[in-house]
């Protein structure tokens, strides 16, 4: 069976995970219930969700999730599911004092509770507290919502563990979202994020980026639940500056990219943050969404330095695309069956398969 792969937890003797892990449909299905149900999962931009009133309807990896924004001022989420026949509550986003089935019209309070349901007079053992929406633990940290399906989980900030003592130097209150972009990728959600988590491919595949970047420094550090790694930008030579696209480099400016396991990603730049999701969508098709987020881009310097960084991004991110593409192929080959990992380089990727193991374990 494909969860019974036996991770050998010392890298340097380790294999890696069979071909199966990556091409057969019925180990999605074993993430989904132990992994993705138990994990903080990105909902939401935290800006969606500011005043008393606001509601979002949104997408959880095929999961319908609404939250709300209570008169009390207290973040909600809950299922998207009317009590009554499944209708949906809310779509879209918006601002309101109470959500209504799309499908019946039952009302709900942002708070949950089934207010009224019309046209029940005569229904017998009928209590409407018994028919509040189903709720669901959120958190926030930053701009960001969070949801966790699973109550015995541990709590985001404990998840989080350094991230924000180390990110403290972002104002996220001047942080402003700039731009989203969707890219599907023919491959399994594993095989990005094998990718995402070391940069051993940096100089082969990614040549603009290697110029940007000081790779005999680029370190990558594993913690319980997440890693970080860290790119120091390297100085600008002068003969290479026109190729550069970090052309304002002070002296201790560097890129550090954070992974939430299983798969949230937050790209710190100078200047700049962004953030992946990595969602899947069958076991061989994988949503990735990007979100640019930039300090005060009213200034026509800050604008042209924000589009080259999205452009940037972008090109890695094709290049990243051809890659995994690539690599699903093969592993679908039937030639290929487990590797080894670099004990220098791919220590990011052991311990994202170590993850996955112990989830599927539990
Ligand atoms: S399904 Fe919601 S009111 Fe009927
Ligand atoms: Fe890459």
């Amino acid at each position: 069976m494909t969860s019974r792969f036996i991770l050998d937890p010392q890298i340097a003797t380790a294999l890696t995970p069979p071909a199966n892990w990556y091409t057969d449909p019925a180990m999605l299905e074993l993430e989904k219930q132990k992994v993705f149900s138990s994990t903080w999962q990105y909902a939401a931009s935290l800006d969606l969700l500011k005043l008393a009133g606001n509601y979002a309807a949104v997408d959880v990896n095929g999961i319908p999730i609404v939250l709300t924004r209570g008169q009390d001022g207290t973040l909600r989420a809950f299922h998207n599911v009317c009590r009554h026949r499944a209708g949906v509550v809310a779509r879209g986003c918006g601002n309101r004092k109470s959500l209504q089935c799309q499908y019946h019209g039952w009302v709900y309070g942002l708070d949950g509770k089934l207010r009224t349901a019309p046209e029940f007079d005569g229904v017998e053992n009928f209590n409407k507290d018994d028919f509040g929406l189903i709720p669901i633990r959120v958190d926030t940290w930053g701009l960001f919502v969070f949801v966790n399906l699973d109550n015995s989980a541990p709590p985001l900030l404990e998840v989080l563990g350094d991230i924000p003592k180390e990110t403290s130097d972002l104002n996220f209150d001047e942080l402003r979202k700039v731009e989203r972009r969707d890219y599907i990728i023919n491959s399994n959600w594993k095989i990005y994020i094998d990718n995402y988590l070391e940069g051993y491919h940096i100089p082969i595949a990614h040549p603009g980026l290697f110029k940007e970047v000081d790779y005999d420094k680029y370190r990558v550090d594993t913690f319980r639940y997440y890693s970080s790694q860290y790119a120091p930008i390297r100085p600008i030579r002068s003969e290479d500056s026109a190729g550069r696209i970090f052309t304002e480099i002070k002296g201790d400016e560097q890129a550090h990219y954070y992974w939430l396991f299983p798969n949230f990603m937050l790209n710190t730049y100078p200047g700049n943050v962004q953030i992946n999701i990595i969602v899947p969508l069958s076991h061989d098709k994988t949503l990735t969404i990007f979100e640019w987020y930039f300090a005060d881009p009213g200034t026509p310097a800050a604008w042209n330095n924000l589009q080259d960084g999205i452009a940037f991004s972008d090109n890695v991110q094709k290049e990243d695309i051809q890659i995994c593409e690539d690599v699903q192929r093969n592993m679908q080959s039937g030639v290929y069956y487990q590797g080894r990992y670099s004990v220098k380089r791919e220590n990011g990727v052991h311990h994202f398969h170590s993850l996955i193991n112990e989830f599927l374990e539990k």
